[in-house]
């Protein structure tokens, strides 16, 4: 038997997502933002990103359709992200793919944040090798994984950031430089202009006692903040190129170093990058440089596939569905602090 389009429905955060997937092929996808609502609070607004969703959602599922050359017909399962993420936001997915799944009597699966962002690599490049170890770094998460079989097997998290996420410490910075909103990727443009050893931001927890798969971000925002603090108060103008480039290796060389030597550790010979910052051009300039120098394969998703869209949950639920996993009941909850 032919497997089924999966629908995949994203909306954890203040990106609605819909994409389709068959036999681990993306077949169509479209997503809307509405990051440019809340640029002005400096941060995702919940209650707006959950009313942006009501309005998006069936305008993306449509435009995904059309995107792919389908209709709703078409459709066989319907995967939505169930948690980690804002509740609200949440809500607004999960009853958008509970109307499709029941209106189309089609089976719904419930997708976890994260294995998402781990599953949007198979969709440029084929099956995860078993084992693989995956770094995810995004707005919300930056952990280390040692994943085997998505579909079947749970996935060993080896460690976490402590305090904020890497994503979260380029949006910080990026405000205290007077950079746009989001952060990261205007610390990523202004970099270009600076020169990454001009600023000796610190590299935490990389000594021998640290824990090797921990991260944390909060001493680096803080020191950043600091010397920015020091050129506003000496009346000198903010050399903010040297500044994000500076933040930026920082970031790129802690999140690399770890990943890697966790490759390592663990003999497995393939790392993912995924995640929003596994968009950065320094993240992925130094994982491409240490895991050729380590012996270690590297996958990174194509840019478009890293940050939130509804393909990566529909490619889980593709897994789910070829596996044979049970299906969700039609009152299934929103677990917006989802363990992994
Ligand atoms: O995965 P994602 O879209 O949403 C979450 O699940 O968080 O990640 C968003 C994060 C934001 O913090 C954003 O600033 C960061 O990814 N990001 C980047 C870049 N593009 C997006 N950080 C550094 N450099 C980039 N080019
Ligand atoms: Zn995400």
């Amino acid at each position: 038997m032919r497997s089924p389009v999966v629908l995949g429905i994203e909306s954890s955060c203040d990106e609605t997502g819909a994409g389709l997937v068959r036999d681990g092929k993306l077949l169509g996808h479209a997503v809307a933002s509405s990051m440019d609502e809340h640029a002005r609070f400096g941060g995702v607004v919940p209650e707006i990103a959950a009313r942006a969703h009501v309005h998006a959602a069936a305008p993306v599922v449509h435009a995904a359709l059309a995107d792919a050359g389908l209709t709703m017909r078409d459709i066989g399962a319907v995967a939505v992200t169930t948690g980690p993420g804002l509740s609200g936001a949440l809500q607004v997915g999960l009853a958008a793919a509970k109307g499709i799944a029941y209106a189309l009597d089609v089976p719904l699966y419930g997708v976890h944040h994260l294995a998402g962002h781990v599953a949007a690599d198979t969709l440029e490049h084929g099956p995860l090798p078993d084992p693989c170890m995956v770094l995810i770094v995004s707005g919300g998460h930056t952990s280390l994984l040692l994943v085997r079989d998505l579909a079947r097997d749970p996935i060993v998290h080896l460690g976490d950031t402590l305090d904020d996420a890497a994503g979260e410490c380029f949006d910080k910075v990026a405000r205290v430089f007077g950079l746009p909103y989001p952060g990261g990727p205007a610390v990523d443009r202004a970099a270009r202009e600076g020169d990454p050893g001009a600023v000796p931001f610190p590299r935490p927890l990389t000594g021998p006692r640290d824990d090797p798969y921990a991260f944390s971000f909060s001493g680096l925002k803080t020191a950043a903040a600091r010397w920015a603090e020091q050129h506003r108060a000496a009346g000198r103008a903010l050399p903010v190129a040297d500044g994000a480039a500076s933040l930026q290796e920082a970031v790129a060389d802690v999140l690399t170093r770890k990943a890697v030597a966790a490759c390592v550790e663990h003999g497995v010979g393939t790392l993912v990058v995924v995640g929003g910052v596994a968009a950065n051009s320094r993240v992925r300039a130094l994982a491409r440089q240490r895991c050729a120098a380590a012996g270690v394969g590297l996958r990174v998703p194509p840019l478009r596939l890293c940050t939130d869209n509804g393909a990566m949950i529909a490619a889980v639920g593709d897994l789910l569905a070829r596996a044979g996993a049970p299906a969700a009941p039609l009152d299934v909850s929103i677990d917006p602090s989802a363990p992994l």
